[in-house]
């Protein structure tokens, strides 16, 4: 792929091909990002699961999504990757909307474990420390799940399709490797049981969250389901409602402070923006009420998240000032002189 594979769906006339010059400034940003970090090939593919070392580490696409529905991608951003731990996320509104914040709250904290993803931990009242580790997200799986697998897998696919806008489908092949060696959120699940977090449907439970983590996206999925959450919760290109308006600030918050797992307060002083990571090599960056970004790029540093994606996300918030802190970062008028 190379850096003639830059696209726009703005359709406004300058959007329209005419050469690198005339191409908005969205759009020369992400040809740039793309320019400058394609030739990092710094970190390495996901392993522990083994159908996730089939993914090319070559691969880099980055997509940006206005709320006001304009597309912008550059790069791999077509080729499909499960969306793995990215899900996260989507599942705690999910959660929150199904059974209300009261009974998410008793099972599932919001605090920074400042330890792995798949850490074996709870905090000192029983809890999984926040949904956006594994713990956290096997407590909320069991929240959402249905009377039977299928059904409750069904509704999670629903819910995806209406945040990405298409179809969308589950990996057999990532879904049946991370049943055969998950063994270590079997662990995390048991201990949860022992605790009362969860009930006795372990395998339904943890079906349930191998599903989700499966899912098969591509890095402009991400960025409409980044865009849907920048947007209140209605997705800004079909303008279908999706998620609970009333929610997205929780949901928010705790991407904020947790959604790159112990680099997150890293993430927070350097980046400033809700994000969420997955060992399939996607990240996605919220700027609230202005846009969404997500980044395709599998190769990954040792705590589990992609290397150029941060890359990405940083040169956004440096470079438009969009850190959630920063003095330039003034809403969404500022992007209007973006477009
Ligand atoms: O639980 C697991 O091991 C994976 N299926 C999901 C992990 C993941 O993406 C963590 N993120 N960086």
């Amino acid at each position: 792929m190379d850096a003639q594979v830059i696209r726009s769906s703005s359709e406004s006339p300058s959007a329209r091909n005419t050469g690198y010059a005339t191409q908005p400034p969205l759009q020369r940003f992400l040809a740039n990002c793309y320019e400058e970090f394609k030739s990092d090939n710094s970190g390495a593919v996901a392993d522990y699961i083994p159908e996730l070392r089939r993914a090319n580490p070559a691969h880099f696409g980055v997509a940006l999504v206005t709320i006001d529905g304009h597309i912008y991608e550059v790069g791999d951003s077509a080729v499909p990757f499960t969306i793995q731990s990215v899900s996260k996320a989507f599942v705690f509104a999910l959660a929150l909307e199904m059974v209300g914040e009261e009974r998410v709250a008793a099972a599932i904290g919001v605090e920074p474990s400042g330890e792995a993803f798949n850490s074996i931990r709870l905090t000192n009242d029983n809890r999984p420390f926040n949904p956006m580790v594994n713990a956290g997200a096997i407590a909320v799986a069991s929240l959402i799940k249905k009377d039977s697998a299928a059904a409750g897998v069904r509704m999670f696919i629903e819910k995806m399709q209406l945040a990405a806008g298409r179809k969308l489908r589950i990996d057999g092949a990532v879904l049946a490797s991370e049943t055969t060696t998950g063994n270590r959120n079997r662990a995390i699940a048991y201990l949860m049981l022992n605790f009362g977090i969860i009930d006795n449907d372990v395998n339904h439970t943890l079906q349930q969250y191998f599903s989700q983590c499966s899912l098969l996206v591509n890095c402009r999925d991400l960025a409409i389901m980044a865009a849907t959450l920048a947007n209140m919760g209605t997705n800004p290109v079909t303008a279908e409602p999706v998620f609970d308006f009333q929610y997205i600030k929780d949901v928010l918050a705790v991407m904020f402070t947790c959604g790159l797992y112990d680099h997150a307060g890293e993430w927070a002083y350097r980046v400033g923006l809700p994000a969420k990571s997955g060992v399939g090599g996607g990240l996605l960056a919220v700027v609230n009420r202005q846009l969404g970004i997500a980044v395709y790029s599998p190769r990954l540093d040792a705590k589990g998240n992609s290397v150029r994606g941060i890359m990405v996300c940083r040169e956004l918030a440096d470079r438009l000032g969009l850190h959630a802190f920063e003095f330039t970062n003034v809403g969404s008028s500022f992007m209007q002189s973006m477009l």
